[in-house]
């Protein structure tokens, strides 16, 4: 059955867990080699990445790029602006014509909708590069960031200040399969999808939304933010003013044990959702996140391909 990876669930638990091993063990063997040199297995050799973006991206673009690259493979960089896609050929009729010629598909998009219909046409693994509901792909970098930092995850306090966006939904989620503990801090009117919520509460976790900062940040091991808008949305000046009580900065981060560490998928807003003193200060792990991105793809693909 093809495998594709469209929110963390589709892998699970155990399939999540040796990724960030597999990740890990990678990561480590090519240490001191240039980033463009092929891992010494070459697992994916001959293999084909078309990735789709309907919306702005560097890192997603970049990191799977590499991530193929080491694995062997190659990819193919579309904007959905150059496509037929942009001009109204159909998502189904995509997908059908990305499957003959290539050999997974990796997608940006609006609508969690569209990757679903791509993903029933398509006889090939198809990967979600961030959706409206969801970003798996930058969980599994999160996740190995914190792992690689000395956080075991089960029990982890992480806190979550400000939208409840699709990094969000997609962090609730990981809490479920890997059983640590999600404090969201969000205005009312910004909470994130239910249906996670629910399901990580289902599978054991503690996910608890406040309206206080404080309470959300008292004792956490991890502090997470993104953007307070999201691409696609309005940069409406009453979702700032709701947003501004919510964001990280130096008080927050003293509310959190004093080996916490902050996280943010970036691209950042400093003065906004972050202060430059918690983003560019000593308990920030954004750069090796973003670093992480390459390795986290590289087990994603390796998963949707069978060899995880
Ligand atoms: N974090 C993340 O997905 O970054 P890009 O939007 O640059 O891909
Ligand atoms: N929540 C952000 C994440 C960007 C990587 C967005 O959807 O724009």
């Amino acid at each position: 059955m093809t495998r594709n990876f469209l929110n963390l669930s589709d892998a699970g638990g155990n399939a999540l867990a040796a990724m960030l091993n597999d990740a890990i063990d990678r990561k480590q063997a090519r240490k001191t080699w240039p980033k463009g040199k092929v891992d010494a297995d070459a697992p994916l050799s001959d293999h084909v990445l078309a990735m789709i973006f309907e919306k702005s991206s560097t890192r997603t673009r970049v990191s799977f790029d590499m991530a193929i690259r080491q694995l062997g493979g190659t990819s193919i960089v579309m904007d959905s602006g150059s496509m037929q896609l942009g001009r109204g050929e159909t998502v189904d009729d995509t997908a059908k014509v990305l499957s003959r010629m290539c050999d997974a598909i990796m997608i940006r998009t609006d609508d969690h909708s569209k990757i679903e219909e791509l993903a029933a046409n398509s006889s090939v693994p198809v990967i979600n590069g961030l959706t409206d509901l969801s970003h798996p792909c930058q969980i599994v970098a999160d996740l190995l960031t914190l792992i690689e930092h000395g956080k075991a995850l089960p029990g982890l306090e992480v806190a979550w200040l400000g939208d409840g966006n699709n990094v969000l939904n997609s962090i609730v989620e990981a809490a479920g399969l890997m059983k640590f503990n999600v404090r969201i801090a969000c205005p009312e009117g910004y909470d994130p999808d239910q249906n996670f919520i629910v399901a990580a509460q289902a599978a054991g976790a503690n996910v608890t939304l406040y309206r206080d900062t404080m309470e959300a940040a008292a004792g956490a091991d991890v502090i997470v933010a993104d953007t307070w808008v999201s691409m696609g949305q309005d940069h409406a000046d009453a979702k700032i003013e709701a947003m501004m009580p919510f964001q990280v900065n130096d008080v927050i981060m003293e509310q959190a044990k004093s080996d916490a560490v902050f996280l943010h998928c970036l691209p950042a807003h400093r003065g906004e959702e972050v202060m430059p003193s918690v983003i560019d200060g000593p308990q920030s792990l954004v750069w090796d996140e973003a670093e992480n991105r390459i390795h986290a793809q590289k087990s994603v693909l390796l998963w949707a391909f069978g060899h995880i």
